[in-house]
């Protein structure tokens, strides 16, 4: 079974979603979660863009001991330099720079030609290496970068002392097959590439930031990038639950796991839900409040036979206690029987299909029914038995 690693970037990228700032005890907050959760690496901040940044960064790499701590950089040797004060006394100084390798960002971001972009990139590393046991190098806009350069560069950077090279889809750009063609060609082309980790770094501006992380699983990748609840710049980055959960669920297919505590996966997104003030939508996948919900009677008839009917995640499996049959005017009489026992009631079934008659007739004239709307029904049913 391969193992993929698990790069969290909650508190880098995921803090660069819009509105949202944290202070340097709600980050700790979160780095003791995401600890918790299992991550392998995660991505405390930027060191060298604010001094708040800077202190939050090294503050939790002082204080986490099981999960490798890295901040970002600059190929800029001062980056560098306030990055290493940050991280030196993490368990596993790593650090994480990165250089933009597509036309659009070489020519008009960086105004730098290809070959001053490989020299930059060359120098940082070896830099970061005469202290980082562990860099990465990331090569920004990759999937829309040429790629005889990539492997042009990306053989240096090897040379240069990268452990670990990420190939973002900064843009979100990508489909899923292209992606993984972009890990198979690297592979393929890059002699000195099983030196190191590839890293997949995905966005989600066309939707596909999960699909595109697991085709560059199926096609090499052995670390992944992500925030949880998919926040980040934009449309934000990868779900790192979706995709642990995916590897899980369909472990016959990318037979790959994560050393996720799953259980832990509601929780912490409800935490960073919290903090961030960033709220989760209903119908998001894994960790949405509906996820495990069933409306319509004939779902709701099917879970309560047999779950597994439409059921493919349990909800125990991240940590919440179990499924919700809510009842509203799709809901079946099987479904509201169950509710009624729930709620203590014990109607003949006489009173009980009087008291489903006037249920049903409630949600023609009320969109939600409560459960107070529940109790004045089944109560009157009650004494009139
Ligand atoms: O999306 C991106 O390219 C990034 C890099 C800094 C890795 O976040
Ligand atoms: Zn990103």
């Amino acid at each position: 079974m391969q193992k993929i690693n698990i790069f969290d970037t909650t508190l880098r990228d995921g803090e660069q979603s819009i509105g949202v700032n944290l202070n340097e005890l709600e980050k700790l907050e979160i780095a003791k979660q995401l600890e918790r959760l299992g991550v392998d690496i995660m991505e405390a901040g930027f060191p060298a863009s604010s001094k708040g940044d800077f202190q939050a960064v090294q503050t939790i790499a002082k204080s986490i001991r099981n999960s490798s701590v890295t901040g970002l950089a600059r190929a800029h040797k001062q980056d560098i330099d306030i990055a290493w004060d940050a991280l030196k006394d993490s368990a596993e100084p790593r650090l994480h720079i990165f250089l933009a390798t597509s036309p659009i960002h070489m020519t008009y971001k960086l105004q730098k030609s290809p070959e001053e972009v490989l020299a930059s990139a060359v120098e940082a590393v070896k830099y970061a290496k005469q202290r980082f046991p562990q860099v990465q190098w990331s090569a920004e806009d990759a999937s829309r970068s040429d790629k005889w350069f990539l492997v042009k560069i990306i053989t240096e950077v090897i040379k240069a002392g990268a452990t670990v090279i990420n190939l973002p889809d900064t843009v979100g750009y990508s489909t899923p097959e292209e992606y993984g063609n972009l890990f198979t060609f690297i592979q393929q082309n890059v002699p000195n590439i099983d030196q190191v980790i590839l890293s997949a770094h995905c966005h989600d501006d066309l939707g596909m930031a999960t699909a595109n992380s697991l085709s560059a699983i199926e096609n090499g990748a052995r670390q992944i990038e992500g925030t949880i609840n998919g926040i980040g710049e934009r449309a934000g980055n990868a779900a790192l639950e979706e995709i642990a959960v995916a590897l899980h669920i369909r472990n016959d297919y990318y037979k790959a796991k994560t050393g996720l505590k799953l259980k832990e996966i509601k929780h912490t997104s409800q935490l960073i839900s919290k903090l961030t003030g960033m709220v989760v939508p209903g119908n998001k996948a894994v960790v949405g409040a509906n996820a495990f919900a069933h409306e319509s009677g004939i779902h709701q008839d099917g879970v309560l036979k047999e779950a597994s009917t439409y059921e493919i995640i349990t909800p125990e499996l991240i940590g919440v206690s179990s499924n919700s049959l809510p009842l509203g005017k799709h809901s079946g009489r099987h479904a509201f029987k169950q509710k009624a026992f729930e709620l203590g009631f014990e109607l003949t079934p006489e009173k009980l299909k009087e008291a489903f008659d006037s249920f049903k007739a409630l949600t023609d004239r009320k969109k939600e029914v409560t459960e107070d709307d529940l109790f004045t029904i089944l109560t009157d049913k009650q004494t009139e038995q």
